[in-house]
C-alpha cells in the first residue's frame, strides 16, 4: 500500500523514479509525485490519478537532477487530489517527505504546529512530518528526522530530502518496508525490491526503528541511538521472486496470473514431495520432529483471500492430520488475547508478506513465545523475515490486485503441510502416497480446467448486468465460495456473498429472485446430495443457478441454468480446481462492465496500514 522509490547517483533521477513507480503502481494508484534536486533547488511534480499522469507532467515540465524521492499513493488521510499527493513540503519549501503508513497522532501534532503558526497545504497525515523535520533541522537532516519521528505514533516507511543537503536522502522504517539498493550508478531506496530490478545489484533491508542516510557514494543504517548498524548486503536476485513481471501478451496481469496456475502449482510442489517416505518435506520450517509431533492445535491468521486459503487449511489439517485448527482474521487476532498454549503453532498466511494486520498478529504471537510460521510468497518481506520459519509459495510476483495464483498455491502448500503433519500421526504410507499422486496431477487438472474459459465468457455475458450474486458451497467448497464472491465484488463492483450452501435457509434466501443468480459449487463428493437439495431450494424460488460441477453431470445439468464442468479431483483438492472458473467468471464480468481489472477502485495490492 503506497510505494516509495528514491535515487541518488550519477544519472538523471526522474526516469528512474518514474520507472520504479510504474512497477510499484499496483501498491496504490490514487496519485503520485516526485521531487528531484539540483544544487540548492528542489523540483516538485505531483498529480492525482495514475503514474501515466505524472509521467505526462514530467515530460511537459522536466524535473532535473541526479537525486530524488517519489511516491505512489493509496489515500488514507485526505482524498486523492494533486494537493494530497506526496511529496509534502515544509513551509519554506526546503524539506520534502514521502511516507507510507499512518501517523496516528497527526491531529495532535497538526494542532500543535498550527498553534505555532504553521499553515498546512494538504489534508494528509504526512505533512506534519515535513513541518516537524523542518522544526528540528539545524544542518543535520538525519538528526532532524530522528527527532521528528520520536514524536510520531503510528507506522512509517519514509524518505526525506532537503534543499541544503544536495544528493542526500534520509529515511526510516517502523512497520512499513524499506530496502536500500546498491548499483553501479548510485544508491537507491524502495518500499519493494522489485522496483529496483535492473538498477541495483545488491540490497539491504531496514528493520523497524532503523534510520538510513545515503548519497551517490555512500550509505549507512543507524539504530535509534544513531549507532551504525551492521547490515548484510544481499544479492537482489534472491528477492525478485523468480517469476516474470511482464504481461507476455496477456491483456491483464490477472488473466496472465490465472493462466500461470499450472506452473505456479508445480513450483509450489517442486522438490517437496517424497515417494520414499510418502510425505512432503520443507526446508524452512525450523521445527524438530519432536516439536512437530507435539503440535496439538494450529491457529491460522490472515486477511482477505489468504484468510480464505486459511479456511481451506482448516478443513485440510483437521481431516488429514487430525489437528484442531482455528482461523482468525489477523485484524481481530492482533487485539485479542486468546488462550494459546505452548503446543499451539501459529501460521501467518500472506502473499505479500507485508500486510500490516498479519504482521502485527505474527509479532504478537512471537512476543508471547509461540512458534510462528509463515506461508508467504514474497522472499525478503517483513513477515518472511520475522517468522520463526515457514514455506514459500514460489508463485512469482502477483501483480494483479485481485489475488489468484497465490490462493491456489497457498491451498496447495497447506495440503502438503497437512500431509506432512498427518504422516507424523495417523496417516498411513498408502494414504500419504495417494495424496502425493493426486497432488502431482494437479497442474494438469488445472490446465484442463482453464479450458472452461470460453464457456465462462458466455455465462459472464448473460449475467454481467446483475447487481447481486450468491456463491454457495459446502465443506471444502465453502471457503471457495467465499473466495469466488470476493473475486467478483472486488473487480466488478457487483455485490456478492459467499455462504455455506445450507445456511441460505437462515436468512439470505430472502435475497433470491430472478435477477439474483447463485453460483453453486457442486462437484461430486460426500455432500453432493445435500448441495443438490440446496440448489433445488433456490430454483424453487425462481433464482437462476450457475453450477460448477463434475464432467457430464446430467443431474446437475437438468436443474442448473448454466453449468461449468471441472475435472474430478479428491475433495481436499476441489477448492483449487473450483477457484479457476470463479476467477475467470469475475474477470470476464468485470471486463464487460468496463472495470479496471488489475487496479480496481479503492484497493491496493499490499495493505500496509491497519
Ligand atoms: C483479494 C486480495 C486481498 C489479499 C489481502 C491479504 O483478492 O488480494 O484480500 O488477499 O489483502 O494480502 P496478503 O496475502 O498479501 O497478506
Amino acid at each position: 500500500m503506497c510505494g516509495i522509490i528514491g535515487f541518488s547517483g550519477r544519472r538523471e533521477a526522474a526516469p528512474i523514479l518514474i520507472d520504479g513507480l510504474k512497477r510499484l503502481e499496483y501498491r496504490g494508484y490514487d496519485s503520485s509525485g516526485l521531487v528531484t534536486g539540483t544544487g540548492g533547488s528542489l523540483h516538485l511534480r505531483k498529480k492525482a490519478g495514475r503514474i501515466a499522469e505524472l509521467a505526462k507532467e514530467v515530460a511537459a515540465r522536466p524535473a532535473p537532477g541526479t537525486f530524488g524521492i517519489s511516491h505512489t499513493r493509496w489515500a488514507t488521510h485526505g482524498g486523492a487530489t494533486d494537493r494530497n499527493a506526496h511529496p509534502h513540503f515544509d513551509t519554506a519549501g526546503d524539506i520534502a517527505v514521502v511516507h507510507n503508513g499512518v501517523i496516528e497522532n497527526h491531529h495532535t501534532l497538526r494542532n500543535q504546529l498550527q498553534a505555532d503558526g504553521v499553515e498546512f497545504r494538504s489534508e494528509t497525515d504526512t505533512e506534519v512530518l515535513a513541518h516537524l523535520i523542518s522544526h528540528y533541522y539545524e544542518g543535520d537532516l538525519l538528526a532532524a528526522v530522528k527527532h521528528a519521528l520520536a514524536l510520531v505514533k503510528g507506522t512509517y516507511g519514509c524518505a526525506v530530502v532537503c534543499r541544503h543537503d544536495p544528493g542526500v536522502i534520509v529515511g526510516a522504517r517502523l512497520g512499513s518496508p524499506l530496502v536500500i539498493g546498491i548499483g553501479p550508478d548510485g544508491h537507491y531506496l524502495a518500499s519493494d525490491a522489485n522496483a529496483l530490478a535492473g538498477y541495483a545489484t545488491q540490497v539491504v533491508y531496514l528493520n523497524d526503528r532503523q534510520i538510513f542516510q545515503l548519497d551517490q557514494d555512500s550509505w549507512v543504517i543507524r539504530n535509534q541511538d544513531l549507532d551504525t548498524v551492521d547490515a548484510p548486503l544481499q544479492d537482489i536476485e534472491h528477492f525478485l521472486g523468480g517469476g516474470d513481471a511482464e504481461l507476455n501478451g496477456f491483456p491483464h496481469y490477472m488473466l496472465k496470473e490465472i493462466y500461470e496456475q499450472p506452473e505456479t502449482l508445480a513450483n509450489a510442489m517442486r522438490g517437496r514431495l517424497d515417494d520414499s517416505d510418502s510425505t512432503a518435506h520443507f526446508g524452512g520450517l525450523n521445527l524438530t520432529s519432536q516439536q512437530l509431533r507435539q503440535i496439538d492445535r494450529v491457529i491460522m491468521t490472515a486477511c482477505g483471500t489468504s484468510y480464505h486459503a486459511g479456511m481451506v487449511g482448516e478443513y485440510l489439517f483437521e481431516e488429514l492430520a487430525r489437528i484442531p485448527v482455528e482461523v482468525e482474521y489477523a485484524s481481530e487476532l492482533r487485539y485479542r488475547n486468546p488462550p494459546i498454549d505452548r503446543s499451539t503453532v501459529m501460521f501467518a498466511i500472506t502473499q505479500s508478506g507485508e500486510t500490516a494486520d498479519t504482521l502485527a498478529a505474527l509479532r504478537e504471537s512471537k512476543r508471547m513465545g509461540h512458534t510462528t510460521l509463515a506461508i508467504c510468497n514474497t522472499v525478503g518481506s517483513s513477515i518472511a523475515r520475522e517468522a520463526d520459519g515457514g514455506v514459500y509459495l514460489h508463485a512469482g510476483p502477483e501483480i494483479g490486485v485481485a489475488s489468484t495464483k497465490a490462493f491456489t498455491s497457498q491451498s496447495c502448500v497447506l495440503t502438503m503441510l497437512a500431509l506432512y503433519l498427518g504422516r507424523t500421526r495417523h496417516l498411513s504410507s498408502v494414504q500419504g502416497q495417494a495424496i502425493i499422486d493426486n497432488l502431482r496431477q494437479l497442474p494438469e487438472k488445472v490446465r484442463q480446467t482453464l479450458g472452461c474459459h470460453e464457456r465462462v465468457k458466455g455465462i459472464a455475458a448473460k449475467y454481467a448486468h446483475v447487481r447481486n450474486v450468491l456463491y454457495l458451497g459446502r465443506q471444502y467448497l465453502y471457503p471457495a465460495a467465499l473466495e469466488g464472491a470476493l473475486k467478483l465484488k472486488e473487480i466488478s463492483y457487483i455485490h456478492a456473498e459467499g455462504y455455506p450452501a445450507a445456511e441460505m435457509k437462515h436468512g439470505p434466501i430472502a435475497l433470491v429472485d430472478a435477477d439474483t443468480p447463485s453460483v453453486f459449487l457442486v462437484p461430486r463428493g460426500s455432500v453432493f446430495d445435500k448441495v443438490m437439495s440446496n440448489m433445488q431450494e433456490i430454483k424453487a424460488r425462481g433464482g437462476p443457478v450457475i453450477a460448477v460441477c463434475s464432467p457430464d453431470d446430467e443431474e446437475v445439468a437438468s436443474i442448473a441454468d448454466d453449468i461449468i464442468p471441472i475435472p474430478d479431483v479428491p475433495e481436499y483438492l476441489q477448492p483449487i480446481i473450483a477457484a479457476i472458473p470463479l476467477q475467470l467468471l469475475a474477470y470476464e464480468i468485470a471486463l464487460l462492465r468496463g472495470c479496471d481489472v488489475d487496479k480496481p477502485r479503492n484497493l491496493a495490492k499490499s495493505v500496509t496500514v491497519e
